[in-house]
């Protein structure tokens, strides 16, 4: 069975509710590939996820941009991924370029938070991707397979596992890796999980890439062989987004 074509915007913390609202009214009106041919997801921030799930036409759906350590209870500040079930959100984003840059450079807390998500029905897309330093030291395979290693070690069942390759160096920055680069990262990537978990697991995830995706770029990645998606940034927020979401057909 083919691997379903997926297309996540990652809106960040842009924005308010109001120009949340706006975002999502251009996507109500494109007119996109179905969802049996793109699966189309948007992460809006903490306090925009309801207005937006709310509002967002049905065959789009939402995602957190982030997973809480527990389930619920006294975690200050945490974000319950009970409660995102309770909204309707079906999918989390974990261990994103700028949480492992800026908030939490190991890779210990992406399992916790990634088994959590598991337990309560959400699917994940979880980032990885080297640094700028690691890609010039030669070390992005091993530095992207420790990440993985982390997060494999928590997941016994990859059916809601996303990955998403993206280089910390491209994040947000303008700066974008040749589709051989992300090529080469992504098909050594589907080979440990081939090796170290099962061809059926290999065969079955999505590794989607993002870093700098817009609506002039967006081809020559989607079409890379072991390319499942995309992930959006700043190209998500203006109606360029849906000339992404159709650049997989
Ligand atoms: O999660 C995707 C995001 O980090 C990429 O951002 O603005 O480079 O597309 P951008």
């Amino acid at each position: 069975m083919a691997r379903k074509f997926l297309v996540v915007g990652n809106w960040k913390s842009n924005g308010n509710v109001l120009e949340a609202m706006e975002i999502v009214n251009f996507l109500n009106q494109a007119q996109v590939p179905s969802q049996d041919v793109v699966e189309v997801v948007v992460g809006p921030k903490y306090e925009c996820l309801l207005p937006v799930k709310t509002s967002l036409r049905p065959d789009f759906h939402v995602a957190a941009q982030k997973g809480g350590l527990e389930s619920g209870g006294a975690f200050n500040g945490e974000l319950s991924v009970k409660t995102l079930g309770c909204l309707g959100i079906q999918w989390v984003i974990l261990k994103h370029a700028e949480v492992r840059q800026l908030v939490d450079k190991t890779n210990e807390s992406a399992g916790d938070r990634f088994v959590h998500a598991l337990s309560v029905g959400l699917k994940v897309v979880v980032c990885v991707g080297e640094t700028l330093e690691q890609r010039e030291a030669g070390s992005t395979m091993e530095d992207v397979t420790a990440q993985a290693i982390a997060i494999a070690d928590k997941v016994s069942n990859w059916d809601n596992v996303v990955l998403a390759y993206e280089p910390l160096w491209a994040t947000g920055t303008g700066k974008v890796p040749t589709p051989a680069q992300v090529q080469e990262v992504v098909h050594e990537l589907r080979k440990w999980i081939e090796i170290n978990i099962s061809t059926e697991v290999a065969y079955k995830t999505r590794i989607i890439y993002g870093g700098s995706v817009n609506g002039a770029n967006c081809k020559e990645f989607a079409t890379l062989p072991d390319i499942d998606g995309l992930l959006v940034g700043a190209a998500s927020l203006t109606p360029e987004f849906v000339d992404i979401i159709t650049s997989a057909t």
